[in-house]
């Protein structure tokens, strides 16, 4: 057996479509309602927010979707991703298991983000648009825009999570270089900031209320601004299937086929990202390949949150959609996977797991640190704390292949690195993390926070 460890496509393998797994989904899509009216959206509503083009890959069902070539030459800064084996770690774990890892890390932004920024940067210069708002938890998304826009030449204004405006000042320092304007949320610059600080001056945001913020400005700008989003939207999931089409290829080049691919959730894009051409693969070609979903025992919409309809945001700016969700109104604890702290899942994503096509679990901080720390000095590379909820994960299978003394192919998206995540790790380090479990009252009472949709669901 050779000792191979990277498996390398070149640029010219570098994905000419996007996949759309509504096209093949056996599960209909659910209904995306206005949140004045609780009507179905028209095309016309979602118009303020977004160009037609991203609007139009919303409902499509198209199987594969060109991706324009502008769109690519920049994908070629970083893109085919490497796939690697981690040998060093299933040495540490003396597992039989075979573990893959696709690594997002290499985007000039640091994570899987940039895949649908710069889509989303180009359909908005292309539909003519000058601005862009957008929320941002951690920085990640945000920084992946900022790059984005200023490559197609586009204004942006990001609305942070305070928390981490506060706590971790470097994101915002990259973002401010490639040159959007950033603010801590909930903020004074618009009426949903204003009243969630009229409340509670001492605030200290969510994604929810960040979200609101940026629609807030978008909507209201008069045409001048059009709305991002880094995740939860079909057409956000379609652009990040780069990640599973190179996958495919380099697992060929490995030749071997994963019996499970593992990604973390937030809204759900990059763990799509990865799954949606492997579950192509198990919906046509009869592959049978477990899709796991990790998410934080802090944020836990998939395995205890309700399937419902609810709004996207805190303010209710946002359309309503049907997804797990934990209520729009969702406080997280503060851990430091920014970028999961979300109180919804992507409804497309939602629906699978409602119908058992994906399989989901649930993991605590601590345990996932000492997972990132383990993979850090196995492999060299520090994850991303979000990322780091897929590596505890693909541990825990890998020890578990070996308790049954099997051998098993586990594949996991690393979809950023954690160089700007380094006081959490100095946390960790000190032994100042602790874990948070959702209270179950809190998940008692997501009914009653639900708006009341009277629409067959
Ligand atoms: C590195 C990283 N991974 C994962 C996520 C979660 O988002 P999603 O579920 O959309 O991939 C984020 C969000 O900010 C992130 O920064």
């Amino acid at each position: 057996m050779s000792d191979q460890i990277r498996y390398q496509l070149h640029e010219a393998d570098v994905p000419r479509y996007w996949y759309n797994i509504n096209a093949d989904s056996p599960v209909a899509p659910t209904p995306v309602l206005n949140p004045m009216t609780q009507e179905p959206v028209t095309p016309d509503f979602l118009s303020v927010l977004f160009p037609m083009e991203l609007i139009m890959q919303e409902i499509s069902t198209e199987r594969y979707i060109e991706i324009p070539e502008p769109v690519r030459e920049i994908y070629k800064l970083y893109r085919p991703t490497p796939l690697l084996r981690a040998r060093r770690l299933e040495k540490l774990l003396d597992t039989p298991a075979h573990i893959y890892y696709k690594y997002e890390g290499v985007s000039p932004s640091g994570s899987h983000k940039t895949n649908t920024a710069v889509a989303q940067a180009f359909y908005n210069k292309a539909a003519g648009t000058k601005a862009l708002t957008t929320e941002t938890g951690a920085g990640q998304w945000g920084s992946a825009l900022s790059m984005a826009c200023k490559i197609f030449n586009l204004d942006l204004e990001v609305y942070m999570v305070k928390v981490s405006y506060e706590q971790k000042p470097y994101r915002r320092f990259l973002m401010e270089t490639y040159g959007a304007r950033v603010y801590a949320s909930p903020s004074n610059l618009t009426q949903t900031g204003r009243a969630i600080l009229e409340k509670d001056p001492t605030n200290t945001g969510s994604l929810g209320i960040a979200i609101s913020e940026a629609v807030e400005v978008a909507a209201t700008s008069g045409g001048a601004k059009k709305y991002s989003l880094g995740s939860v939207l079909n057409h956000v999931l379609l652009h990040q299937t780069v990640i599973g089409e190179e996958a495919l290829k380099q697992m060929d080049l490995a030749e071997e086929y994963p019996d499970v691919v593992i990604g973390c959730v937030g809204g759900g894009s990059n763990f799509s990202g990865i799954a949606f051409p492997f579950l192509r693969k198990n919906l046509r070609d009869g592959r049978r390949t477990r899709l796991l979903a990790v998410e934080p025992k802090a944020a836990p919409s998939l395995t205890r949150g309700l399937y419902a309809f609810d709004y996207g945001d805190t303010g209710k700016m946002a359309p309503i959609v049907k997804m797990y969700t934990l209520g729009h109104d969702f406080i997280p604890a503060s851990i430091h996977a920014g970028g999961l702290r979300y109180h919804g899942m992507a409804p497309t994503l939602s629906a699978l797991f409602d119908a058992g096509y994906i399989q989901a679990v649930a993991v605590p901080q601590v345990p996932t640190f000492e997972a990132a720390v383990t993979f850090a000095q196995t492999e060299g590379i520090l994850p991303a704390p979000e990322s780091a909820h897929a590596i505890r994960v693909a541990i825990d299978e890998a020890l578990d292949a070996k308790a049954k003394g099997e051998k098993r192919v586990i594949l996991f998206n690393l979809s950023g690195h954690g160089h700007f995540d380094l006081a959490a790790y100095q946390a960790y380090n000190a032994g100042q993390l602790e874990d948070y479990e959702y209270p179950e009252e809190a998940i008692h009472s997501i009914p009653e926070r639900l708006p009341q949709i009277s629409i067959p669901a």
